[in-house]
């Protein structure tokens, strides 16, 4: 939440790039954004618009920031204050000494902006970032000439209570920018001549794929030509960069019209990407990177696995769960991350938790993580970002290739996250001697097999049939999305993705419990979303269709192509690919990404930043 960019260059305008990288990053917030410079002559300038980055570019157009060599930048997700232009980031002490892009929360801003308030200090926000400003240029005022941006920032941050991942400059320290973090994400690009700080690597990648990231605690210094990186204790010390193996093509759109559907349109190569290289094509098995270092006597020790998650990715741990009982009969549980804190239950040594984030920087999944390893639990991280926290703190972490994922509704990366988990379904169920070779090698084959099935998703019969259900689901204000087994997490899933681009409300259950309340919803206009494709669960499903069509309800059906008895049933008939049923979650998500893309794009929706959400939970 929240997305910061900034350059220090030797001599170079940076202007244009930093806004480039903030353009990329405002998946991450779009309530206001700006930009800082240096002016050079102990002067700093800043330009600030509520609203999207388009209104801070038209600002810029009209009233231009002074070429410069240092520049930070802002996209905003409100916390502190309302939306607005007083409100929005960099924001400068009252003496305009220094300025501040900040993401976080500081919990204790309230007491802090008493006391400056006191002091003399004078605040034109409610924000929580204007106090960081005015603390840290206490600090600076305070030290008789004597202290430094950097020294003053850290003197300031041991008052902070909270969350923040930050960049200051200082109009009387020119060629220096200060970064610091504490629990919100940060990363340093190292450049030719050049440094870089940023919320995500993709705000980078036309710049730089070398990244160092802060640990929490950490602060740096930032010259154009040199990095100084400070441990929490105050020390210095040194760290290599790390490669990053993103393009910047993956983060741009690409002719597409939005990321959402250039994200959905790439799920058969993260298919590919995720699983093709790991499969051990002799032994039926799966072979992990060394991140991954539990060994065969780890896995045959465990008695139980946990997966914790948010949002979507805990619809794609609800299906390890399951898978992780049907290969390596391993039994487990499936918890809301940021309910875990609250439950009595305890870490067991034979249990193993899974966490899994996109992003690897969901904060409600980083807390539960700590805490679980603080009560001497084994966290196994399945993320999509190389060098994210969830990668580098995990005890042991399986990374999805999805590329960079963009667009605010999660779709490769779900696709991803249910690959990996097929995969560690099969490595552990072939660990503790569950699965035979020859079974591993079969569901080896029907993964690699899966890939040329997909094709039939995204061809002009069924986008079509997409488009007409699209049509229809577009005039209602509510519906229900219905699967059993497997396919439960995927009605919660499809539900998910159209209340949160398209703002119809919609609820995803088991479908054994309509007849539970939900069946008194449905009405001649009411619809429901099936998922009836064949499994122990068809006959089942089959009824519901025949329960809602009794009661004149509007039957939306996922089913196999050619299943008339589905067909026949539907108003409107999404065909899939047949494939085993334990695959069916990877296929028949598909054209519920579609149906709800095809149906905000119909409401003039905006797809890729819906409203009042955020890409990257980094608040709890
Ligand atoms: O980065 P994470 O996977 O940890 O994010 C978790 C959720 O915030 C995320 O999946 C969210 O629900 C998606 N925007 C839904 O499309």
């Amino acid at each position: 939440m929240c997305g910061i960019v900034a350059a220090i260059t030797n001599g170079l305008d940076a202007r244009a790039s930093v806004l480039h990288g903030l353009k990329t990053l405002e998946y991450r917030g779009y309530d206001s954004a700006g930009m800082a410079v240096h002016t050079g002559d102990s002067k700093l300038a800043v330009r600030r618009k509520m609203g999207k980055i388009a209104n801070l570019e038209a600002e810029l157009a009209s009233n231009a920031l002074p070429e410069s060599d240092q520049v930070i930048a802002h996209t905003r997700w409100a916390t502190h204050g309302a939306p607005a232009d007083r409100n929005a980031h960099p924001h400068t002490d009252d003496g305009g000494e220094i300025v501040v892009v900040h993401n976080g929360i500081i919990e204790n801003y309230l007491d802090l902006r008493a006391e400056l308030v006191a002091d003399g200090h004078v605040f034109l926000s409610d924000t929580d970032t204007e106090v960081l400003a005015n603390l840290i240029a206490r600090h600076m005022r305070n030290g008789n000439g004597g202290i430094d941006l950097h020294t003053a920032v850290r003197t300031a941050l041991t008052e902070v209570h909270g969350a923040y991942a930050l960049v200051a400059m200082c109009a009387t320290e020119p060629g220096t920018l200060v970064v610091a973090r504490q629990d919100s994400p940060l990363i340093v690009g190292v450049g030719d001549a050049a440094h870089y700080a940023a919320s995500d690597m993709p705000a980078l990648l036309h710049l730089t794929r070398d990244f160092v990231a802060l640990e929490n605690g950490e602060s740096a210094i930032l010259h154009a030509d040199k990095m100084q990186l400070c441990s929490a204790s105050g020390d210095w010390i040194e760290r290599e960069t790390t490669l990053c193996d993103w393009t910047p093509e993956q983060a741009e759109k690409g002719g597409y019209p939005h990321f959402m559907l250039k994200e959905i349109e790439e799920q058969p190569d993260v298919l590919a990407r995720t699983a093709f290289d790991r499969f051990h094509d002799t032994e039926g098995d799966v072979v992990f990177e060394d991140t991954f270092t539990l060994t065969d006597a780890d896995l045959r020790a465990l008695r139980r696995i946990r997966f914790m998650a948010m949002g979507t990715s805990s619809h794609s741990a609800m299906i390890g769960r399951w898978l992780l009982a049907e290969f390596a009969e391993l039994p487990g549980e499936t918890l809301n991350a940021s309910e875990f804190l609250y439950s009595p239950i305890l870490p067991e040594n034979d249990t193993l938790t899974v966490i899994v984030s996109q992003s690897g920087e969901t904060a409600d999944s980083l807390r539960a993580m700590r805490e679980l390893q603080k009560r001497g639990g084994r966290i196994l991280g399945i993320c999509n970002v190389q060098g994210s926290t969830l990668a580098r703190e995990a005890d042991d972490l399986i990374l999805t290739h999805c590329g960079p994922e963009v667009g605010v509704a999660s779709t490769k990366a779900f696709f991803g996250q249910v690959t990996a988990l097929y995969l560690l379904a099969i490595r552990v169920g072939r660990a503790r001697g569950v699965l035979s070779t020859e079974r591993g090698l079969e569901l080896l084959h029907d993964l690699r097999t899966l890939r040329p099935k997909l094709d039939s998703l995204f061809a002009p019969e069924a986008m079509a049939a997409v488009r007409q259900a699209a049509a229809f689901l577009a005039t209602v204000p509510s519906c229900l999305f219905l699967g059993r087994g497997l396919q439960h997490p995927i009605a919660l899933e499809g539900a998910l993705k159209l209340k949160e681009i398209s703002y119809i409300h919609a609820e995803g259950y088991p479908a054994g419990e309509m007849k539970h309340g939900p069946i008194a919803l449905i009405d001649e206009h009411f619809p429901v979303v099936v998922l009836a494709t064949p499994d122990r669960t068809y006959e089942k499903m089959i009824s519901n269709i025949e329960e809602v069509r009794a009661r004149s309800g509007k039957v939306i059906a996922v089913g196999v192509a050619g299943d008339q008895q589905v067909q026949n049933a539907a108003d409107y008939f999404l065909p899939v690919p047949e494939v085993p049923p334990y695959l069916a979650p990877l296929v028949n998500v598909i054209p519920l990404q579609q149906l709800s893309y095809e149906v905000a794009l119909a409401l003039g929706r905006d797809i890729d930043q819906p409203r009042n959400l955020a890409k990257s939970v980094t608040v709890e």
